[in-house]
């Protein structure tokens, strides 16, 4: 079998023989929270072989200790266009900058989680590891660069860690007991999702709405699962069944053609195993370069041949793998070689938009659908289109819950919140307020929503109205772009209140964003700067550093995609 995910780095690693401590540093920085959880493992793991480990968060770590750490472990994942998690920024600037200090009894080993549908795959994690080797460490073992599967390849990563500590302390190296993180007291994870039955499936969006907002009730029942406001559900969905038998016609396959679909030797028919078990809507670099041997076709060789990168960043956005073997087909492949060179299908996940202590045993979503035109075919996102078209009552969804310490309440109830969330970004801030309520929490809130227009699009609108009536919502402040002449964001509708936002901000109110991060977050953030910068009469530079030691003490949190 082909795999593209494990890709590891031809380095030097650390000499064998020498005495060290059996001190070991976890240091990540997550924003979905899969980094976290490897790292959390990775240290029970590493405890469970006598080592002494600290876990803990790039932002909470103090990079003067730095000099004192003899074995750093980095767990790091990267997001958008190759950036640093929020959770990793202050440490990633310091290190790179002119204060990191020299490392030259460090021993260190980086694990790179990311996407190899972005041309800046696992950017952070290769940044950390070649400056750390600039500033004189020794590598352990190493690095390891995973795809969206990560299980298998993090594992093969600690193993060999645990065998670089070993050997460095003279000892041979310990059969790695790798067991993989549960959620809680739950039998249910990501490995082993339950299957919630669907209770509710509404469109938000009025008639006549340029968008459709799925609402999502899901039951919880029997699973065990539970979960805090500002966590994240994670859905497995199917491909369209449309779609699936048009690459069946092209490739001229049976569609119950007995298929293996994973290293356990599962067995099911092809038309089951593309639907359920393999991603076929998005396009890699490695699996271009995969179908090319594969197909022999020599147009698609010539595509991924070296000097043609643009070409192949042009080829990959909005085509799918029917676009691939239309465009470069018929293939003389067999079916399960093809099925061998597809990514396992991912999880979704969409931020939950209810709390357990309102509605026990349920969980809640508020999911935008998905469609658009690209080369000539009307495309659909997986999951978004799965729950508008197709996801009945009484269905059921794999779901798992995914624990994210980046989007957290305040642990003092009295503490303010500013809530930034337009479009679907409004979803945890619903839970938000229904947690707040059921506590009887006596903090001030302010939310900010933003949406198309207020007559179709005002998602929630009767549930934002009544927290305000019963004062659980302290101040609701709403930009409908498009009904007026022209356009209102939610920054506009923060800067018109400045005085007041940095009034909150100064009494230690906490503020979230949720939503689109291109434009949307990128925007609020450098007006949040605007705002410190003009009503706390600060220069660029210290607004910036106001907003930085914000987010340090985990006062300005994003949960953004
Ligand atoms: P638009 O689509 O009319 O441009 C939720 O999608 C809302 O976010 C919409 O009203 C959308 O406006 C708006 N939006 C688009 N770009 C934005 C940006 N850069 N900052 C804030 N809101 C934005």
């Amino acid at each position: 079998q082909v795999t593209t995910e494990a890709q590891v780095t031809e380095v030097p690693v650390a000499s064998t023989g020498q005495t060290i401590s059996k001190d070991v540093t976890i240091l990540y920085g997550s924003q979905t929270g899969n980094a976290q959880g490897l790292a959390e493992n990775a240290g029970k793991t590493l405890e469970g072989q006598g080592f002494k480990v600290t876990v803990s968060s790039m932002n909470d770590f103090k990079p003067n200790n730095l000099k004192k750490v003899q074995n750093l472990l980095i767990v790091v994942s990267t997001h958008g266009e190759g950036d640093p998690p929020d959770n990793a920024l202050t440490f990633h600037e310091f290190l790179h900058g002119r204060r990191a200090p020299k490392l030259d009894d460090l021993r260190f080993s980086v694990l790179a989680l990311g996407d190899s549908s972005y041309e800046f795959f696992c950017h952070t994690g290769k940044e950390f590891d070649q400056r750390l080797e600039e500033l004189g460490g020794t590598r352990l073992s190493q690095r390891v660069d995973c795809d969206l599967d990560y299980d298998e390849p993090a594992a093969e990563w600690l193993e060999s860690v645990l065998g670089g500590l070993s050997e460095a302390q003279g000892g041979s190296a310990a059969p790695a007991q790798v067991t993989t993180a549960q959620t809680g007291q739950s039998a249910y994870s990501r490995t082993n999702p339950f299957r919630a039955e669907v209770l509710e499936n509404l469109n938000l969006n009025g008639r006549g709405s340029n968008k459709e907002t799925r609402h999502l009730e899901l039951s919880l029942e029997g699973s065990g699962l539970t979960f805090e406001p500002g966590d994240s559900l994670g859905v497995y969905p199917e491909n369209d069944p449309e779609l699936v038998q048009l690459l069946l016609e092209e490739m001229k396959w049976n569609p119950e053609e007995s298929v293996t679909v994973n290293k356990q030797g599962e067995v099911r028919p092809l038309k089951e195993a593309l639907i359920s078990y393999f991603e076929i809507t998005v396009l890699t670099k490695p699996l271009l370069e995969q179908a090319a041997k594969l197909s022999g076709n020599e147009a698609l060789q010539e595509l991924v041949s070296p000097g043609n990168e643009e070409q192949v960043k042009a080829f990959l956005k909005g085509h799918d793998l029917l676009d691939l073997v239309r465009e470069f087909g018929p293939w003389n492949a067999s079916a399960q070689e093809f099925i061998s060179i597809l990514r396992k299908m991912p999880a979704r996940l969409y931020s939950i938009a209810s709390s357990i202590s309102a509605n026990s045993d349920e969980v809640h979503l508020t999911i935008g659908a998905v469609r658009y035109n690209a080369n000539g075919r009307e495309r659909k996102g997986v999951c978004s289109i799965l729950c508008a078209e197709r996801l009945q009552p009484g269905d059921t969804l794999p779901i798992y819950i995914q624990n994210n310490q980046n989007f957290k309440l305040p642990t003092n109830p009295d503490t303010p919140i500013i809530m930034v969330g337009p479009g679907t970004g409004i979803a945890p801030f619903r839970s938000f307020m229904q947690e707040r309520e059921e506590i009887g929490a006596e903090g001030k809130s302010w939310l900010f929503f933003g949406d198309q227009h207020f007559v179709t699009d005002f998602l929630y609108q009767t549930e934002w109205q009544k927290w305000v009536n019963d004062g659980v919502l302290t101040k609701m402040d709403v930009a409908f772009s498009r009904d007026t002449e022209e356009k209102v964001y939610v920054q506009h509708r923060m800067l018109e209140q400045s005085k007041e936002l940095f009034a909150w901000l100064q009494e230690g109110a906490a503020v979230y964003i949720c939503g689109d991060e291109k434009n949307m977050a990128h925007d609020v953030h450098q007006t949040l700067i605007d705002i410190i910068e003009k009503e706390g009469g600060m220069s660029r530079d210290k607004a910036e550093q106001y907003l930085a030691d914000m987010q340090q003490q985990k006062r300005y949190q994003r949960d953004v995609y």
